[in-house]
């Protein structure tokens, strides 16, 4: 293999610059011409790729969002998208191509290697929702924006002794609410996999009031519904002052944290690797602080778990 691809696609996670970086040196110092692909699938289908030199990833290891650029399209996920796209990286002899994002995103990889064209995802998003890897990049940044964003509403909390409910990101998945609250010590933690009924989270509420409580904090993972309405029930039924935060796409920003950086670059370099072997249809994670490697497809047909026992334990801690 001589001449490469890599892409970001999907929401931006931070790190994913990271792992970009990662992949150009890896790339250069065995000698592979490398091109970065701008505006993830839509720009392969339009042709707008650029060689990469040493430099052009100089100065990005510490910077937020995507220097490639990313998208969500829906043009690729088409038979005629995906030719498309190959056609465009034959012109320029591209043999495989690196598919930094999420599980959308591993679903175009996935198809491209079907049609003969080689692919390796490199697992990037916030929501830490792909099997088969321990973490996902971007993962650890925003939980730290998260417990950075609780820490200071709990402080306004306890001076108006009031009821915060905040919504966090994580699409689907728990992993983001479930990790912010544990970390910052929050009464409930609401996740999709396993909803605590309302009943139960007034209770504690009330619990905790008789005890002389000044504050109480809700993560609600966005999977679950609405965090306004959540709180509106909530201030109903318990008659406390209840304010809601939605924290939104502050969490996808930000310098990635140093666990990101590495985890990118670890994950980055195994890309270029397996490519190097001529393997395609493969996604690169991290399992007990191993760098591994998964059938793309396998993952694709596996269901993200949350890790219970960190549910479990959320709710001992905060009796
Ligand atoms: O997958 C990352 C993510 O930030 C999710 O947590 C969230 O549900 C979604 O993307 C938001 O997407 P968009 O930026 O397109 O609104």
């Amino acid at each position: 293999m001589k001449k490469i691809g890599v892409l970001t696609s999907g929401g931006d996670a931070p790190g994913m610059n990271a792992a970009v970086r990662a992949v150009v040196r890896k790339a250069i110092y065995h000698e592979l011409e490398v091109y970065g692909v701008y505006n993830g699938y839509e720009g392969l289908m339009e042709g707008n790729i650029k060689k990469m030199e040493l430099g052009s990833v100089g100065d990005i290891i510490q910077r937020g969002g995507t220097v490639l650029y990313s998208a969500r399209s829906e043009e690729f996920k088409t038979d005629e998208g995906q030719q498309k796209a190959i056609e465009q990286m034959k012109k320029i002899g591209l043999e495989g191509l690196i598919v930094i994002g999420g599980d959308g995103s591993f679903r175009g990889a996935a198809k491209l290697t079907e049609k003969g064209f080689p692919c390796i995802g490199v697992p990037g998003t916030i929501d830490n929702d792909i099997p088969g890897t321990d973490y996902t990049i971007g993962f650890d940044t925003a939980l730290n924006t998260i417990v950075d964003a609780v820490d200071k509403i709990r402080d306004t909390a306890t001076s108006h002794e009031r009821t915060y409910v905040i919504e966090v990101m994580g699409r689907d998945a728990g992993d983001l609410a479930l990790w912010a609250g544990l970390a910052n010590g929050a009464e409930s933690v609401i996740i999709p996999e396993k909803q605590e009924s309302f009943e139960s989270v007034v209770a504690k509420l009330e619990r905790g009031q008789e005890r002389g409580k000044k504050h109480s904090i809700i993560i609600l993972a966005e999977g679950v519904g609405n965090g306004v309405e959540y709180g509106k029930k909530i201030e109903e039924e318990t008659k406390m002052e209840t304010r809601v935060t939605v924290l939104g796409h502050i969490q996808r920003g930000g310098s990635p944290s140093g666990y990101d950086r590495v985890l990118a670059s670890r994950l980055g370099a195994k890309a270029v690797d397996l490519l190097m072997e001529g393997v395609g249809g493969r996604m690169v994670g991290v399992q007990n602080n191993l760098v591994v490697d998964h059938d793309i497809i396998e993952i694709l047909n596996t269901k993200h778990k949350v890790n219970m026992n960190m549910y479990e334990l959320s709710n001992q801690l905060s009796i």
